[in-house]
């Protein structure tokens, strides 16, 4: 896969793609990472990006042409204007692991970072093909969501992830918070480890498993149920701990 992002501060991927999983993936080849900056596609002298809101109001808008211009650079490069290109906004549907699997299929994608007040309508109109918000909170910049959707994105390209890191059982894989997780000690600080996971059983702790990621998605995200299908059992479940905590 390749990812372009256009932005206004490309130092700010440096460190962050330097490390962990998105590096190893580049160093492997299964994933390119370019950044742009928008600024390097400004008309002027003083490579301005930015101008007053028509209408008035406070803030400045980000120009659609520097940002249109970049986008047509990547593509000479690429040759690919039919992949997806995202533009990173509080005012996007909001990012989730099912819209990061979409996008791991997808062989080339381009993000755009929107910074000051807004991005000139006409960029999301007619150049972006979607959306996305990272989270109900207003970032400075698009920068650090564009980060977060390339690294959600590019842990499920297959291959990325090896085999002891499998990204089927986590949390938000199927619709449900993840269960806990124990190492060893077996006792630390007096607290020890549920006696099913020392078992051996692995039917009990499957079952275990799945009761908890259904018990803690119905204390802390009890929206996410909505979209699960669960047993008479496990809806039982979920009735019988509300119960016992009152
Ligand atoms: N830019 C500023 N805030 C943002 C958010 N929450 N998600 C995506 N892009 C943003």
């Amino acid at each position: 896969m390749r990812i372009d992002i256009l932005c206004l501060f490309p130092e700010m991927f440096v460190s962050p793609f330097a490390h962990s999983i998105v590096r190893r993936a580049e160093t492997r080849g299964l994933v390119e990472v370019f950044t742009h900056n928008i600024r390097d596609f400004a008309h002027d002298r003083h490579a301005t990006v930015d101008d007053y809101p028509y209408g008035g109001g406070a803030g400045m808008v980000l120009k659609p042409e520097p940002v249109f211009e970049a986008a047509e650079y990547v593509w000479k490069t690429t040759g690919s204007p039919g992949s997806p290109v995202i533009l990173l906004t509080p005012a996007g549907r909001l990012f989730s692991q099912e819209t990061a699997a979409e996008l791991a299929g997808h062989s080339h994608l381009m993000l755009i970072c929107g910074h000051y007040e807004g991005v000139d309508e006409r960029v999301a109109e007619h150049l972006a093909t979607d959306q996305l918000s990272i989270g109900d909170y207003v970032l400075t910049g698009g920068e650090l969501a564009a980060m977060v959707v390339v690294d959600a994105v590019v842990r499920l390209i297959p291959e990325v992830l090896g085999s002891q890191e499998s990204a089927t059982d986590e949390s938000h894989a199927q619709g449900l918070l993840e269960y806990p997780h124990y190492t060893r000690p077996e006792v630390y600080r007096g607290w020890k480890v549920p006696p099913v996971l020392l078992s051996g059983n692995h039917a009990e702790i499957v079952a275990w498993r799945r009761r908890q990621s259904i018990l803690r998605t119905a204390t802390r995200r009890p929206d996410l149920l909505d979209n699960v299908t669960l047993s008479d059992k496990e809806r039982a479940w979920i009735s019988e701990s509300l119960l016992d905590r009152r």
